[in-house]
């Protein structure tokens, strides 16, 4: 198994979160409908999803048309993203309706069980301190509060990452910066194990841990509160 190569760190960079961006609002709309489905199973009508490493909030724009009764909010150490991200919610008629600020996925903006549910999507493998976050969390939510965090994972195998690499460079490889993106993304993901082993460390409950070829999901397996 190849060692981990650290990808912490935000994207500063304006003109490469601005491609991010718009690669993203242009792709992405698959990757949300799948969030969406797990989201809906966690039957949750109303209350407060976070998304945590937001980016340009492509994930909770797309989820909050589907769920207009849910109140979405999403953070993102990256001051550019976040800026990006308000701006697509107002694109979208939006601007009122998703509120968009900084913060870290070590330290939560908000208060202990307030969170209904909570989002990770593609930002896990920018954590060194995996616990850290996942006690965040556990500290977040509220109590039978639901979670789908999604991100790569180290135990793809090599062909997969270049069937997957090819496909990402068709599609994001027009900045050379985010050409690499995937590579570096892939080598700063976790094992399963590794994954594993943290979420068993951390005082998050109720998980479930599975893969979906290049992804690593980690899901809530309790019914969430009403
Ligand atoms: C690959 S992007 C994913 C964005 C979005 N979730 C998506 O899938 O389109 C990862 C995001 O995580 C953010 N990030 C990195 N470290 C973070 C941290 N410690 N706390 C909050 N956000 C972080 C980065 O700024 C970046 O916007």
């Amino acid at each position: 198994m190849k060692k981990r190569i650290s990808e912490a760190g935000i994207i500063e960079d304006r003109e490469l979160a601005e491609y991010y961006s718009l690669m993203a609002k242009r792709y992405m709309r698959i990757p949300c409908q799948r969030v969406l489905k797990r989201v809906m199973a966690k039957e949750i009508e109303k209350g407060i999803i976070l998304d945590v490493g937001t980016g340009p909030g492509i994930f909770p724009i797309f989820l909050s048309k589907a769920l207009p009764g849910i109140q979405f909010k999403g953070i993102d150490l990256s001051p550019v993203m976040i800026e990006l991200a308000r701006r697509n919610a107002m694109e979208e008629g939006l601007g009122d309706k998703i509120e968009f600020a900084m913060g870290s996925a070590y330290s939560l903006p908000c208060e202990d069980h307030s969170i209904d549910l909570l989002l990770c999507i593609n930002t896990l493998h920018h954590l060194d301190h995996p616990i850290h976050f996942f006690n965040e969390a556990a500290r977040a939510l509220k109590e039978g509060g639901g979670f789908v965090m999604v991100d790569f994972h180290r135990d793809t195998s090599s062909v997969l990452i270049g069937v997957f690499d090819l496909l990402w460079k068709t599609f994001f490889g027009r900045h050379p910066e985010a050409r690499k993106g995937f590579l570096e993304s892939v080598q700063s993901s976790y094992t399963i194990a590794e994954c594993r082993d943290f979420l068993e460390q951390s005082r998050l409950k109720y998980w479930k841990l599975y893969t979906r070829t290049i992804e690593m999901w980690i899901e809530s397996t309790r019914p969430s509160s009403p």
